[in-house]
């Protein structure tokens, strides 16, 4: 019988994670768990920053950005010593199941430490929206909402100087930030690691839309696609003519407070973790499935095909310019 459950958030912060810790820990508490949480992720795991909550230690946080436990990105980790420093961690303090949240290296590093004998579930804590386990991702909702409001404020001056504005959001190597706020903000141009374009044909598609009647545009790309987009909208000046200018939203879309929707899937999954530590359930990540959340192995999830939203492709054709 499990008895004492740690949980830490790793990678890069997203919206709703604190909801997710506040819905571990109380429903945790509420099944007789003793509760625990690791600051920093994996390295504070190493350092055994570790400490016994009560349920007040959550209080008052479903609605605030970041994460309460801090973040990192460990590298150290990446070495089975690091992990075997870590599993000693969880030991001295009796831990025996670990919950994580975070994206797929977080997955990776709960994996590893599943093959040690650490009893490990995951929860898809990422703007990214890049788990093939969960339709969405705990902060993927709050993140496409800051894009939108960005993009609304970029439309009224792209629009009143009559420029091609090319916006840059993140995703690592995935569009879907980029696919679902083109759809939402209705631009001209989508352009993502699943459909990309050659560089010519972005230079033929840009100066056709600056002859058009409506001459103001707006183009969303994914990071990673440009090396530099700031140097690339000076290029597409040069060659085409039609005044264009880069803007990179970078980490403001990892701030803010979590949408609603993100609030619910975290408490959602959350509540539904400790549900299954307590049958007995081990090493799974959890996930959002047309509507239901479910569980699959780190295999079965790290062996699912990427998301590629051809639905959603195919009507971009339909209503975007
Ligand atoms: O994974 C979340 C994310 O925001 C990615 O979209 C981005 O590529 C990366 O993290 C940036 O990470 P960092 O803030 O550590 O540079």
């Amino acid at each position: 019988m499990v008895k004492r459950v740690g949980v830490l958030t790793s990678g890069g912060d997203a919206p709703g994670m604190n909801a997710a810790i506040r819905a571990i820990v109380r429903s945790g508490l509420k099944n007789g768990l003793e509760m625990f949480v690791i600051y920093e992720g994996y390295k504070g795991l190493i350092e055994g920053n570790i400490e016994k909550v009560d349920r007040n230690f959550v209080s008052d946080i479903i609605n605030r950005g970041g994460t309460i436990l801090k973040s990192a990105r460990s590298r150290e980790f990446k070495e089975e010593a690091a992990r075997l420093i870590g599993v000693e961690q969880l030991k001295n303090f009796g831990i025996d199941t670990l919950i994580v949240i975070g994206g797929d290296g977080t997955y990776m590093g709960a994996k590893k430490l599943s093959e040690l004998g650490i009893n490990c579930i995951g929860l898809p804590g990422t703007i990214d929206n890049d788990l093939s386990s969960s339709d969405y991702t705990i902060g993927f909702d709050t993140a496409l909402n800051t894009i939108c409001e960005c993009v609304d404020k970029l439309r009224d001056t792209t629009a009143s100087h009559q420029r091609c504005t090319i916006i840059e959001v993140m995703g690592n190597k995935c569009g879907d930030l980029a696919l679902f706020s083109g759809v939402a903000e209705g631009v001209e141009m989508i352009i993502t690691p699943e459909h990309p374009y050659s560089e010519n044909e972005i230079m033929d598609r840009i100066k056709a839309l600056g002859t058009g009647k409506k001459k103001h545009s707006l183009i969303i790309v994914s990071e990673k696609v440009f090396p530099n987009v700031l140097s690339f909208a000076e290029k597409v000046t040069q060659e085409t003519g039609f005044e264009t200018r880069a803007e990179v939203l970078g980490r403001l879309q990892r701030g803010g407070s979590p949408s609603a929707y993100d609030r619910v899937l975290a408490t959602r999954m959350g509540v539904y973790a400790i549900e299954i530590i307590v049958k007995g359930i081990r090493n799974v990540v959890v996930g959002v499935v047309n509507g239901d959340i479910v569980h699959f192995t780190f295999d079965e999830a790290f062996a699912l095909p990427r998301k590629t939203h051809e639905d959603i492709h195919r009507l971009i054709s339909m209503v975007n310019r």
